[in-house]
């Protein structure tokens, strides 16, 4: 499918306000790529795709992985379509989008807890979900301006404001979620020995 089918499919089947966040990620995400020199045309396509499952409930995301043998830990089944549809979304890219370009599908897959030793791609699109035009949150301009200095850091700040939201709200925090900050911080403090 090119870009222009896959927003028609998309305008059919998600929410109005998940539409237009979609779009919203992709623009932010085009930025970032070109500034980053990175394939801004599969950019794109990751970006539009990466919610494409939200018009589904839960159970019919754990049906869904479930009908295809794919593993779901128990806390991303009982957090239900926020932490599930990240991987339903994958699997619908391949399945009803055509797309098996494995970067594009990672970095569709990863968008929410993100994984260990994210390219380039995974970060944009982990990042473009949180400072897409739509998003307005304490914090978010400095985000925004970040992004243009420090991917990883802002890939950072982006996994503390959803810890410190989660933590206000008395959620689960999927330990994944800590693995990458963890991760970029480990690597910037060995680094920093190392120099
Ligand atoms: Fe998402
Ligand atoms: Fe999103």
């Amino acid at each position: 499918m090119n870009e222009q089918e896959i927003i028609r499919k998309l305008k059919q089947l998600l929410p109005e306000k998940r539409f237009r966040h979609t779009i919203g990620v992709a623009e932010a995400a085009q930025q970032m790529a070109e500034r980053l020199n990175a394939d801004t045309r599969k950019v794109r396509i990751a970006a539009l795709l990466h919610d494409c499952s939200r018009y589904m409930t839960g159970e019919e995301m754990v049906v869904f992985l479930s009908s295809r043998s794919m593993d779901m830990d128990e806390l991303s089944v009982v957090s239900g379509t926020s932490l599930l549809h990240a991987s339903v979304s994958a699997v619908l890219a391949k399945e009803e989008y055509g797309i098996d370009d494995p970067d594009i599908l990672s970095a569709v897959e990863c968008h929410t807890l993100g994984k260990k030793d994210m390219n380039l791609m995974d970060k944009i699109i982990f990042v473009s979900d949180y400072i897409e035009p739509g998003r307005d949150f304490e914090g978010v301009e400095a985000l925004r301006n970040l992004v243009i200095t420090d991917l990883d850091q802002a890939v950072i700040q982006s996994v503390n404001s959803t810890v410190r939201h989660l933590l206000n709200e008395n959620r689960l925090i999927h330990p994944k979620l800590l693995d990458i900050r963890n991760g970029i911080l480990y690597e910037k403090t060995i680094k920093t020995i190392s120099d």
